[in-house]
């Protein structure tokens, strides 16, 4: 049987080693130096300003709506094709989430349903780069931008994929990326990256990904100790944490008293609520080495995905993912589409690779507007008042869109048995 790896990258002596020298190091095994290196090989790999480490990708959007401070009321546009972790957050937030139609040739946001779906009230526009493939940033800044709302780039599938020829992450006002088992490299097994060009969004990012609560404070005077060296003086936690943290500061005898913990101070208001989101270090370690590796993982992609396409272009029922002018697809998933005059049904396609050829072929992203949860807010099959008609998103994912299996480290000769197996479907050569 050939079907998707356990795994979406590879290891070996190099990440073996890195998690060696930690360990050994004594450092931190959260908060270790590692974090902050990756962080920054990480923004400077994506061309962009700023990198938070976290525990997950699903916790770099959960703190997305933290940050943008979305509450009941507001309304998010969501791409109609996404995993659940895209925009669960937004349910524990309370907002009105609109379902965005999707283009059925890259299956990625469409702008023009973005547009009708914007009132006064959108808040953020949430996308996902589909299975790597570069959506239209150009077309939804153009909308976006003047109306000041944000794009949240999910980007778990589309490390070093690039629109115009910039990464993806350039210019962005939030991208997340995973890291987990099946991405495009792995923290072994979970992880997360928080990214943006605003100085303000990374560092409460980095903030929240910390247990504590954030507000007004009082610094208690423990005057009795004989060791308070301030008076009396309020001052956000946050402005705190950053100035004690800046490059400049010098640690102070007061410093003892280790800022942050509970005992030292005083909430005079509750602002946000930090949660346990850090990656370890040994975790970042890790990502450092498959950060290094990230050409070669998506050169390996390419080349299975290019003889994927080599057979598609053969087939006049087949249709291969469009792909806009001067981007590069990172090939997380390799998706493709029977054409309306297919003699042989999508369905019967999945069918006969399955039982014949033994290739099982994995459909992700069920769209959101028919999950449960969203029908319970009244968007059905068909469209709803919140959405309109969803046609594209289902008319692609009930009949039209394929995909097949690929990984780095899948052989050479398993993509060519796979196109082989397609043409003879076709009785093509
Ligand atoms: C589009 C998308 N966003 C987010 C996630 C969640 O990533 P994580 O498991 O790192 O939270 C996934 C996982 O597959 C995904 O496909």
């Amino acid at each position: 049987m050939i079907t998707e790896p356990k795994v979406g990258t590879t290891f070996n002596d190099q990440e073996f080693k890195a998690i060696k020298r930690v360990l050994k190091s004594g450092d931190f095994l959260t908060r270790g130096r590692d974090v902050e290196l990756f962080e920054k090989e990480f923004a400077k790999y994506c061309q962009a300003k700023y990198a938070v480490a976290l525990s997950s990708c699903g916790a770099a959007l959960k703190l997305s709506s933290q940050i943008l401070d979305l509450k009941k009321g507001d309304e998010v546009i969501c791409q109609a094709n996404s995993f659940w972790v895209t925009y669960n957050h937004l349910f524990e937030k309370e907002v009105t989430i609109k379902c965005a139609d999707i283009e059925k040739n890259t299956l990625n946001i469409c702008p023009k349903s973005v547009k009708k779906l914007i009132t006064k009230k959108t808040k953020a526009v949430y996308l996902v780069h589909h299975g790597g493939n570069p959506a239209n940033l150009r077309e939804l800044k153009k909308i976006l931008k003047p109306k000041k709302i944000p794009l949240i780039e999910d980007s778990a599938h589309a490390l070093g994929a690039k629109f115009e020829g910039k990464k993806i992450g350039y210019n962005s006002d939030i991208a997340v990326f995973s890291f987990s088992t099946y991405k495009m490299i792995s923290t072994l097994g979970e992880g997360g990256m928080f990214v943006t060009n605003n100085k303000s969004y990374a560092n409460y990012a980095k903030l929240l990904r910390t247990n504590f609560p954030f507000g007004k404070t009082v610094v208690r005077k423990i005057k009795k100790l004989g060791i308070y060296e301030k008076p009396n003086q309020a001052e956000s936690f946050s402005d705190s944490r950053l100035r004690a943290s800046g490059k400049n500061s010098k640690a102070k005898f007061s410093d003892f008293l280790r800022m942050g913990d509970a005992w030292d101070l005083d909430w005079k208001s509750l602002d946000k609520m930090g949660s346990t989101y850090r990656m370890t270090t040994v975790q970042a370690a890790v990502g450092r080495v498959q950060l290094k590796k990230i050409e070669s993982l998506i050169r390996s992609r390419t080349k299975i995905a290019n003889i994927y396409n080599k057979a598609i272009t053969k087939i006049p029922y087949l249709e291969k993912l469009q792909i806009y002018k001067n981007c590069r697809n990172s090939w997380w998933i390799f998706n493709f589409f029977t054409k309306d005059n297919s003699p042989i049904s999508r369905d019967e396609i999945v069918k006969i690779l399955f039982k014949k050829f033994k290739v099982l072929m994995i459909l992700r992203h069920f769209p959101i507007n028919l999950n449960g949860v969203m029908r319970m807010q009244g968007c059905n099959s068909g469209g709803c008042k919140k959405c309109g008609k969803l046609e594209n998103v289902e008319r692609v994912w009930f009949s039209r869109q394929l995909s097949l299996p690929i990984a780095p480290q899948m052989k050479i000769s398993q993509a060519k048995f796979i196109s082989r197996a397609l043409l003879k479907i076709f009785k093509y050569k």
